[in-house]
């Protein structure tokens, strides 16, 4: 099977599995979980789920945990999505090819809808189903908390939304919480299922690192070049708003080299796992390569 159906595959799965989970209403709410259900269920790469999937693979997980657990984490990244295209924030009207949750419905109901969909998380990810363990299931719990709060994907928003001219340092600072912190959130839940040891925990989250850094520089790249169209979202915002990021910082030839040395890196972290590892190793040139 090549890389991109299993991209594909992971992508079904977890939206299956989301269209399920979360709820559905018959009242007045009704607003609540369509929006919800429209931000969670709409195209996204599921990048994260994929991750989610592959490590659990590599360590013989029960799918069913692990898809439950990627089923959390995507919650949490639509509800990330859908309050950093607000006008008060990026203020964006177009994601995944289509209108932000705020321009299809309203703002009160996007705030609403993400405020709801990360509640949903926490409620999918301690469910007796999500592991027979509620030891498993606490830590599970924790690790989202930790990677979506003020020391993880909030922080970053925070300091991204401050406009503060950082230097290179600043910048990664930034990425490891905005975005850093949700991706390698994807390694760690089926690690902690796993109970994994050291050696290969952190083998794994120096790959999760890495790769959440190449995706954030991919991304401002095609910030800075991409085709609005292609990408599903509106470009040039990030030069425009005045901030800084990797390409803005470093200029996009420099970004792009910066990435050439990443992708050896990144890979090279993944040699303990052998074959193992081949999906995750090919995932590598994929996010590099993404256009979207
Ligand atoms: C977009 O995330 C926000 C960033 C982390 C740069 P993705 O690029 O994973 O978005 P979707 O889920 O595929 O739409
Ligand atoms: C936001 O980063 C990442 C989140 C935490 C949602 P961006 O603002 O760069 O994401 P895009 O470009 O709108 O997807
Ligand atoms: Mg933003
Ligand atoms: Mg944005
Ligand atoms: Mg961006």
């Amino acid at each position: 099977m090549d890389l991109t159906r299993r991209v594909a595959e992971a992508a079904d799965l977890v939206t299956v599995a989301l269209d399920e989970l979360l709820p559905r209403a018959d009242g007045p709410e009704a607003r609540l979980t369509e929006a919800m259900r429209y931000a969670a269920l709409g195209p996204g790469k599921r990048l994260r789920t994929f991750f989610a999937l592959e490590t659990g693979r590599m360590f013989d997980l029960d799918e069913g945990y692990v898809l439950r657990a990627a089923c959390g984490l995507e919650c949490v990244h639509a509800y990330s999505l859908i309050h950093d295209d607000l006008p008060c924030m990026d203020d964006d009207d177009i994601r995944r090819g289509r209108p932000t949750v705020h321009r299809a419905y309203d703002e009160m109901t996007a705030v609403l809808a993400g405020d709801a969909l990360q509640a949903a998380a926490f409620e999918i990810v301690t469910h007796p189903d999500t592991h027979p363990d509620g030891n498993v299931r606490a830590e599970l719990a924790h690790r989202l908390a930790l990677a979506a709060g003020a020391r993880g994907m909030v922080g970053g928003q925070m300091i991204d939304m401050l406009g503060i001219r950082e230097d290179l340092g600043g910048v990664a600072r930034m990425q490891r919480l905005k975005t850093g912190a949700l991706i390698a959130c994807a390694f760690e839940l089926p690690l902690v299922i796993a109970r994994a040891q050291d050696a290969e925990r952190s083998a794994l989250m120096a790959f999760a690192h890495d790769i959440g850094l190449a995706y954030q520089i991919v991304d401002d790249l095609l910030d800075a070049e991409g085709e609005a169209e292609a990408v599903g979202k509106a470009v040039g915002k990030d030069a425009a708003a005045g901030k800084t990021n990797f390409v803005t910082l470093l200029g996009a030839d420099a970004a792009r080299e910066r990435l050439g040395l990443l992708k050896t890196q990144t890979k090279s972290h993944l040699d303990p796992f052998g074959a193992q590892a081949e999906f995750l190793r090919a995932s590598v040139d994929f996010v590099l390569e993404r256009r979207q």
